[in-house]
């Protein structure tokens, strides 16, 4: 139900005038809410998820900081879920972008609509989120059996990767230029940035696998990297739908995993050319898709300065990057 007794303008006028304020890295404003940074105009979306989103028992939720492999995530879950409905050779991913397969809650779903109907999604209905889990998930995400992925990657890769997304993605109208590197990270090493900072993020997840890990799977962009055979197994079992051994002799993991690869989506017409309603390009979000390419933009202080608070933050969680 919607409620009228305060347009949604108002209330989110309202809220943000009592919220602390910052510029982001592209010139836009950031608000600090509950702890974590948003752009403006995500308030809306993120509050009407949070307040009509009905998770059910068989949903699966993707979540992730932006730039940590969620596009990765999506082909994976979309194809492990799918492989009996569609050959390999037909799989949408061959002609879709996965985030045109796998919903976003609060970025595409709620934002286009105030309470979407989201029944008539087959199940398992999978949806994507970057919200925080404290607090931020609507209580049905974290009080059914539902699933939640999450995935994390080096913060040191994932600020590189996030600067590249954002010039990729700026349009000749945007008026204020992006801020320096040395700026953008300096705001990035205090948490500021779009929904951080990445240490709450991480460690928000974290906890929640620790404390119930049948229900939130977590996983770190670096080791699909290393064994992606090894996660893709891992990843079937955790969503209820394993492998058997008929189609692990059928070679289906290995076919999964070359379908979903970096280099094999990359070079798909689709995401060569297309678009995300018409704002972000598909291509933005293929760019190398390499381990450490921070090394070619951080200095060795600036990789210290990041370990540093990766140590301190990260103390006595068992939590290592
Ligand atoms: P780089 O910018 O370092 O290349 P997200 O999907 O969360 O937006 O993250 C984007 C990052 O994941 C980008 O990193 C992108 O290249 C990488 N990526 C996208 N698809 C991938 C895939 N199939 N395999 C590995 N990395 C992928």
């Amino acid at each position: 139900e919607v409620d009228n007794t305060n347009s949604p303008k108002d209330e989110i006028h309202e809220l943000l005038q009592t919220l602390e304020q910052q510029t982001n890295w592209d010139g836009s404003p950031l608000f600090k809410y509950n702890g974590y940074w948003f752009p403006q105009h995500f308030f809306r979306p993120i509050l009407s998820f949070q307040k009509h989103f009905k998770a059910k028992d068989s949903d699966i939720i993707l979540a992730s900081s932006p730039k940590s492999g969620t596009t990765w995530l999506k082909a994976l879950a979309f194809s492990i879920v799918n492989r009996n409905v569609y050959p390999i050779n037909q799989n949408p991913l061959l002609n879709c972008n996965p985030h045109a397969l796998i919903p976003s809650l609060e970025r595409h779903l709620y934002s286009l609509q105030e309470h979407p109907n989201l029944q008539h999604i087959p199940n398992p209905r999978i949806f994507s989120t970057h919200m925080p889990f404290s607090t931020f998930l609507p209580d049905s995400i974290r009080d059914s059996e539902c699933k939640t992925i999450y995935i994390c990657r080096s913060p040191m890769d994932m600020f590189t990767s996030g600067l590249h997304f954002l010039l990729e993605n700026k349009t000749q109208n945007d008026t204020v230029l992006p801020l320096e590197l040395n700026e953008a990270f300096d705001m990035f090493c205090h948490g500021i940035h779009p929904y951080g900072p990445f240490w709450d993020h991480i460690l928000g997840y974290w906890n929640a696998h620790l404390k119930n890990p049948e229900k939130v799977l977590f996983l770190k962009y670096e080791d699909l990297k290393e064994d992606i055979t090894f996660y893709i197994k891992k990843i079937a079992e955790f969503m209820g739908c394993p492998f058997s051994l008929e189609e692990e002799k059928q070679g289906l993991i290995e076919q999964i995993a070359k379908l979903c690869s970096f280099e094999n989506l990359k070079n798909l017409e689709v995401n060569k050319t297309g678009n995300i309603r018409g704002v972000l390009k598909n291509s933005s979000f293929f760019r190398k898709g390499e381990v450490g390419d921070w090394t070619n933009y951080l200095t060795p202080d600036m990789a210290e300065r990041i370990k540093k608070i990766m140590e301190s933050k990260f103390e006595g969680s068992g939590l290592m990057f």
